[in-house]
């Protein structure tokens, strides 16, 4: 498996805080069957060319480590970046492996900015495809998953955290990532991974549930064949999605809430 989404590069934001819990991290990952992972630190408004020099340096200094311990992992970086009006994807880790054509980009968890589509319109125009991070954490997108349905219908690609899959962000974040599984609206899984314990770089466990719901073909595509084609800056041809399944969504907070409604009134 390849991981696209993880923040494993010590020292650099909320990720590891020391150079040996990235490499614990890393060891997990192999035994866990995962050969490639994209480091991907967060990127909030404007990145200043000495901070990206600073992740590079960093980024370097890990993968070195990475080969001396002889932990079978392959290291790409890349970054995470905040949405942000005057998206700027003209720096070195922009781009998945820097690959100058995939970027994980992610949402403030209230909502959905309104200049966003605009902003990858034109990012698609110049050949640039959002890789839409953890849609399923996102506030508009849990009331209304069709919200993430008009970013693939317009070119967009979603990935979704394999803690979602496993309930770790509650019932409701698991339902909606269920739900874009289900309409085939999920290309990428990836850890999303920040420590050894609450957000682990793993991906087997998630792996199996896809396979599970969706047939092996299918988790195949999500968990190696597109992060690949990620990686290398190929085209990834996005399966025809199943809308039908987003149409009879209700959370299930406000689901329970409807059936409570409804009993009472009775
Ligand atoms: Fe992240």
């Amino acid at each position: 498996m390849i991981d696209i989404h993880a923040h494993i590069i010590p020292e650099v934001d909320d990720g590891p805080g020391s150079l040996e819990v990235s490499l614990e991290m890393l060891r997990a990952a192999a035994h866990d069957g995962i050969k490639a992972v994209v480091a991907t630190p967060h990127i909030l408004g404007n990145l200043e060319f000495a901070r990206e020099r600073e992740i590079i340096r960093k980024f370097l200094d890990l993968r070195q480590r990475v080969k001396e311990e002889g932990i079978p992992v392959h290291l790409y970086l890349g970054s995470e970046i905040y949405i942000e009006p005057n998206l700027d994807l003209d720096h070195r880790i922009a781009t998945l492996a820097n690959n100058g054509r995939y970027f994980l980009v992610e949402f403030p968890m209230q909502g959905i900015p309104v200049f966003a589509a605009e902003r990858f319109f034109e990012m698609m125009v110049e050949g640039k495809t959002p890789i839409i991070a953890h849609p399923e954490r996102n506030a508009a997108i849990l009331l209304d998953p069709k919200k993430a349905y008009e970013f693939v219908r317009r070119g967009a690609l979603l990935q979704i955290n394999a803690g979602s899959l496993i309930g770790r962000f509650g019932d409701r974040v698991r339902e909606v990532a269920e739900k874009l599984l289900a309409a085939r609206l999920v290309h990428f899984v990836a850890t999303d991974a920040h420590d050894t314990n609450s957000r682990p770089l793993l991906l087997s466990k998630a792996y199996q549930l896809v396979a599970h719901r969706m047939g092996q073909e299918f988790a195949r595509l999500v968990f190696q064949e597109n992060p690949m084609r990620a990686l290398r800056g190929e085209r990834i041809e996005p399966p025809e999605p199943c809308v039908e399944e987003l149409e009879r969504w209700a959370p299930g907070g406000l689901k329970k809430w409807i059936v409570s409604w409804w009993r009472k009134g009775r």
